[in-house]
């Protein structure tokens, strides 16, 4: 159990936070003003502003709501680079997490005690779909999308995307190099699950998969190690005018964490 910050987890829970990450430039440098000079050192090689931006906000909102489970100030929150290249919290007894982002959305899914992997993409025209889904999908898996009907096929296509990036990233992507290693339900109406991991037979009792709905268009999914996690949507109403005037400043001296309105959605 994590009891140091204000955000409460009990050892089932995984949080899921929503996020919006196309804030006003003055929230973003805000929150830039959060990140270790590792950080400002690594936002500093995108060539594109819009990249330097998007990366300061969800690493900015990122330290925020971790700060809030630690009860550290979100610039003092210590992240390292765990297996496969994955973000961890230096702190080992701190909570698991991870991160996504999609084209003006996030997710973060923090959990107690289970390693958890997270995806969200906006759902949108994906160009060459045979190519894609021979790239990134499994033959069981190529063979279902094949029966989905057209109308479904690009939310059926991003379903199983954002699960196989799930799993993926839970692992910590490095470890699972191959894509068709391991197959996921993608079918319209079907539950998401792992059906099979090449060389372990008792992983999809082992890995719990879930599907997420972010936001109208878009599609996500998160990967639990352990079946038996209690899954908690916490929706981030950034309430602007109070969040632009004064909640950075306030958290970067504030040792309690965010003071953010997050609301259980279910
Ligand atoms: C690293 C990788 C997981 C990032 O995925 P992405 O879809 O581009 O981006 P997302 O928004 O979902 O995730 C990015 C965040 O994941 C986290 N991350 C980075 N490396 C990670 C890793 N090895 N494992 C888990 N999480 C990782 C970071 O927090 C990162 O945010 P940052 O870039 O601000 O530091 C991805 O580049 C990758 O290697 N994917 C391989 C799988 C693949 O080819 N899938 C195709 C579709 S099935």
């Amino acid at each position: 159990m994590h009891r140091k910050g204000v955000y409460r987890l009990e050892p089932r829970d995984v949080h899921v936070w929503s996020l919006r990450v196309d804030l006003s430039s003055a929230m973003v440098e805000r929150l830039a003003r959060l990140l270790s000079a590792d950080e400002v050192s690594r936002a500093g090689r995108f060539v594109a502003s819009a990249d330097r931006g998007r990366f300061a906000t969800v690493r900015g909102l990122l330290r925020v709501i971790l700060s809030g489970y630690i009860g550290r100030p979100p610039e003092e929150v210590a992240l390292e680079t765990g297996r496969g290249g994955k973000p961890r919290l230096a702190d080992r007894d701190g909570p698991h997490f991870n991160v996504s982002y999609s084209r003006g959305r996030g997710l973060v899914a923090v959990s107690a005690r289970s390693e958890v992997g997270i995806d969200i993409e906006q759902v949108r025209d994906v160009g060459n779909f045979d190519i894609l889904a021979e790239v990134c999908f499994s033959p069981v898996e190529r063979h279902a999308l094949a029966a989905v009907p057209a109308q479904e096929r690009d939310s059926a296509f991003f379903s199983g995307w954002t699960r196989k990036e799930a799993f993926l990233k839970l692992q910590g992507v490095g470890l699972l190099k191959r894509l068709d290693s391991f197959d996921v339900a993608l079918m319209p109406g079907e539950p998401a699950r792992l059906l099979r991991l090449h060389g372990v037979s008792d992983a999809p009792a082992r890995f719990f998969l879930r599907a997420l709905e972010p936001a109208a268009g878009y599609i996500g999914a998160l990967a639990v190690e352990g079946p038996s996690s209690r899954v908690k949507w916490r929706r981030w109403q950034l309430v602007s005018a109070q969040f632009e005037d004064h909640t950075v400043s306030r958290l970067r001296t504030a040792s309690r964490g965010p003071q953010l309105s997050a609301k259980r959605a279910s």
